[in-house]
C-alpha cells in the first residue's frame, strides 16, 4: 500500500527529527549515553537476561523477518560489551547460519550472501535504569547486488518495534550513515567483529 508506506515514511522521518524520548536519534551520530553504570560483565549479563524478553517481543512487531528471530541464532558473545560506536550501549551480537564464520572472519574474506548479523543494545545508567535499545542488522546481498554499500543491507529497529529505516525499503537514505561508519572496517567485510577482551 504504496499511500500507507508514505504516511509511515514521513512518521519515520519525524521520529528521527524530533526529540521524542531521552534517546533523541539523529542521522549522521549516534546518540551517546553519557553516564553509562560501571558494572561488570556478568552484571551486565544478568540484567541483560532480565529484558531479554521483553527487547525480543518488542522486535517482534518489526516488519521484518530477522527482528523476530534472532535470539534463536548463534550469539557470538558471552556477555554483553560496551559500545563506542554505537553510542555507549551494551550489544549482543548474533548471526544466522549463513554467517556462523563470523567469528573466523579473516581480513580479506567475506561473508556468504544471506548472512545476517543482528545486534541487540540495551541502556544501563548509573542511576539503576534500564532501557531496551535499538536493533541493528546487516544482511549480506548478492554479489554486485549493493556494490555502494559492499553488497549489505542496513536496517534499524527501534526499541518498540518501529523499522527507523531499511537501506533496501522505508528511509533508506536514513541509513546512509551505517555504511559511511563500517566503511572503515572494510577489509573484513564492512564488519566489525568482537571487540578484543579487555
Ligand atoms: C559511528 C560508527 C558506526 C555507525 C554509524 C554504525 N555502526 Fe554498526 N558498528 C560499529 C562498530 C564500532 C561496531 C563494532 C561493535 C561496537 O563497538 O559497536 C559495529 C557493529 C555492528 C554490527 C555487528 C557486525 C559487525 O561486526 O560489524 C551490526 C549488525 C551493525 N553494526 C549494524 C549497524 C547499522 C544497521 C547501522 C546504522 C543504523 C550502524 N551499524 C551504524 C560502528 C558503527
Amino acid at each position: 500500500m504504496p499511500v500507507f508506506n508514505h504516511v509511515k515514511a514521513a512518521l519515520l522521518s519525524l521520529l528521527i527529527f524530533t526529540p521524542v524520548t531521552a534517546n533523541t536519534i539523529k542521522p549522521g551520530e549516534h546518540f551517546k549515553i553519557e553516564d553509562p553504570a560501571d558494572i561488570s560483565a556478568e552484571q551486565a549479563e544478568k540484567l541483560y537476561q532480565t529484558i531479554i524478553s521483553r527487547m525480543k517481543s518488542s522486535y517482534a512487531l518489526a516488519d521484518y523477518p530477522a527482528a523476530k528471530y534472532y535470539q534463536r541464532w548463534q550469539r557470538f558473545n558471552a556477555e554483553p560489551y560496551l559500545s563506542e560506536g554505537h553510542g555507549n550501549r551494551y550489544l549482543n551480537n548474533y548471526g544466522n547460519r549463513t554467517a556462523s564464520n563470523y567469528l573466523s572472519l579473516q581480513p580479506g574474506q567475506q561473508m556468504a550472501q544471506g548472512a545476517i548479523l543482528a545486534k541487540d543494545s540495551f541502556t544501563a545508567k548509573k542511576d539503576g535504569g534500564l532501557l531496551p535499545g535499538a536493533l541493528f542488522l546487516m544482511e549480506k546481498l548478492e554479489s554486485g547486488g549493493k556494490p555502494e554499500y559492499g553488497d549489505w543491507r542496513y536496517v534499524m529497529v527501534l526499541p518498540d518495534g518501529a523499522v527507523l529505516g531499511d537501506s533496501e525499503g522505508a528511509n533508506a537514505e536514513a541509513m546512509l550513515f551505517c555504511h559511511g561508519c563500517h566503511i572503515a572496517a572494510q577489509s573484513t567485510d564492512y564488519l566489525f567483529l568482537l571487540p578484543e577482551p579487555k
